[in-house]
C-alpha cells in the first residue's frame, strides 16, 4: 500500500488529538498537516495546545514543532500538502458543513467526525464492518459537487458505536424493538476532570442532542443506497436515554430488544462470536481482529477494564440474559474518541484507500 499524506482539522482538540497518536506511525498514513481556530494558527502545535493535552501518551515527537494553519483560512495550504483530511472541529452545524465541502471541492476528500453532514443524502456514515456499501453513494456526491476526487464521509456518533454494532447482525431476526440507555465518558464532550470538575461525583441526566441521534442514525445505516441517495430505514425503531456519567473515557450501553422471531441464547452469542466484516477481511490496520467480544463474568465488562480492548477498536458485550418484557437485556462498551471517534474515522479512511477512493 502506498504511503498518503493526510491533514488534521481540528487537531488541537481532544479528538484531533487522538488523531494525532492514531496517525502517527500509521503503516499508510503520513500526517503532513494540521489546522485549527485562528486562536491556534501560527503556533507550534506543541504551543497551540499547551496543557489542553488529554492523552495518557506523550504528544508524538514529529508533530510538536509543526505550525499549525488555520483550519478555515489556509484551506489552499493544507490541501496542497495533503491527499485528504481528518475534520473534527467545534463549529457551528452550517459552518462545518460548507467548510468540509469546501474541502471536498478543492478536491481534498474528507473523513468527518463531525455530525454536520450525518444526514446529507449522499453523505455516507459508515461502521466499516456493518454498512461498507454505503461508500458507492460517493459517485453521486462527487456530481453533485461537480468533483473529480474530493467527498464527504462521515462516521455515525459516538453513542452507538457500542450497541450498533451488537444489535445489527441479531437483526436477522427480525428486531422488534429496542430501548438503550448510554452512560457516557466527559471526553465525549471534549473534556477532562480538571476542565470540568463538576462532572466529579455527578451524573447528569442530559447531552444535548444526543438522544435523538442515538435513535434517529442507526435507520441511515440500516439504510439502502436509493438513486443518488441514501434512503434510511424505517425500521427497526430504537428509544434511547443518554447519560454523563464520571468516567475519563468509555460509552457504556445497558440495551432491551424484542424480536419478531426470538433466537435463543446460544444463536445470539453464536451471531456475535461469528461476526465481522470488510475490515477483517481486508486486513485493514484499525481492524479489530475479534469486533464483537463476550464477556461470561456477569461483572463485565468494565469500562476502565475493557475500553482499550484491541487498541480500543473492539466493542466489548455482556450480562445477556431474558427479560421480564423485552425478550433480552444485555450491555455493551465501546471506546469513545477510539471506535467511537477518531479510530472509527481512521479506519473508514483505511476502507476508502483500500477500496481506490482516496487516489489521485
Ligand atoms: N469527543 C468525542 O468523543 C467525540 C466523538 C464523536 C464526535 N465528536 C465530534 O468531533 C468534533 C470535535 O470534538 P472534540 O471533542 O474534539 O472538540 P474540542 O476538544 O472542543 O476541539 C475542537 C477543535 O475545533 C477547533 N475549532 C474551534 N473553532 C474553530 C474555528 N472557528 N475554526 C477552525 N477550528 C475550530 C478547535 O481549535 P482551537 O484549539 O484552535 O480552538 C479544536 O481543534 C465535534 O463535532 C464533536 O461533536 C467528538
Amino acid at each position: 500500500m502506498k504511503k498518503y499524506n493526510v491533514g488534521i482539522v481540528g487537531a488541537t482538540g481532544m479528538v484531533g488529538q487522538r488523531f494525532a497518536l492514531l496517525l502517527t506511525d500509521h503503516p499508510w498514513f503520513n500526517v503532513t498537516a494540521l489546522a485549527a481556530s485562528p486562536r491556534s494558527a501560527g503556533k507550534s502545535y506543541k504551543e497551540a495546545v499547551g496543557s489542553r493535552w488529554a492523552m495518557t501518551d506523550p504528544m508524538p515527537e514529529s508533530l510538536k514543532d509543526m505550525t499549525v494553519l488555520d483550519a478555515v483560512e489556509d484551506i489552499e495550504t493544507v490541501v496542497s500538502k495533503v491527499d485528504f483530511v481528518f475534520c473534527a472541529v467545534d463549529m457551528k452545524k452550517d459552518e462545518i458543513k460548507a467548510l468540509e465541502e469546501e474541502y471536498a471541492k478543492h478536491e481534498c476528500p474528507v473523513v468527518s467526525n463531525n455530525s454536520a453532514h450525518r444526514f446529507t443524502p449522499d453523505v455516507p456514515m459508515v461502521i466499516p464492518e456493518i454498512n461498507p456499501e454505503h461508500i458507492e453513494i460517493i459517485h453521486s456526491q462527487k456530481k453533485r459537487l461537480g468533483t473529480k476526487r474530493g467527498f464527504v464521509a462521515v462516521k455515525s456518533n459516538c453513542s452507538l458505536q457500542s450497541y450498533v454494532p451488537a444489535l445489527y447482525p441479531l437483526d436477522k431476526f427480525g428486531i422488534e424493538k429496542c430501548l438503550v440507555c448510554t452512560y457516557q465518558a466527559i471526553s465525549g464532550a471534549g473534556k477532562t476532570f480538571e476542565r470540568w470538575p463538576e462532572m466529579v461525583d455527578n451524573v447528569i441526566p442530559y447531552i444535548g442532542g444526543e438522544e435523538e441521534k442515538s435513535e434517529k442514525e442507526p435507520l441511515k445505516i440500516w439504510g439502502k443506497i436509493t438513486g443518488n441517495e441514501i434512503v434510511p430505514a424505517t425500521e427497526p425503531k430504537f428509544t434511547a436515554q443518554c447519560l454523563r456519567v464520571p468516567v475519563s473515557d468509555g460509552h457504556m450501553a445497558a440495551v432491551f430488544v424484542s424480536f419478531k422471531n426470538k433466537p435463543s441464547k446460544e444463536e445470539i452469542l453464536e451471531v456475535w462470536k461469528n461476526f465481522s466484516g470488510a475490515p477483517q477481511e481486508l486486513e485493514l490496520p484499525h481492524a479489530p481482529k475479534q469486533f464483537l467480544n463476550y464477556f461470561t463474568e456477569d461483572n463485565m465488562p468494565q469500562t476502565k477494564l475493557n475500553r482499550n480492548l484491541e487498541g480500543g477498536m473492539a466493542v466489548s458485550v455482556g450480562r445477556l440474559r431474558e427479560d421480564t418484557q423485552y425478550d433480552y437485556k444485555f450491555v455493551c462498551l465501546s471506546h469513545n474518541t477510539l471506535r467511537g471517534a477518531a479510530g472509527g474515522a481512521v479506519l473508514l479512511a483505511e476502507l476508502l484507500c483500500a477500496k481506490g477512493y482516496m487516489d489521485k
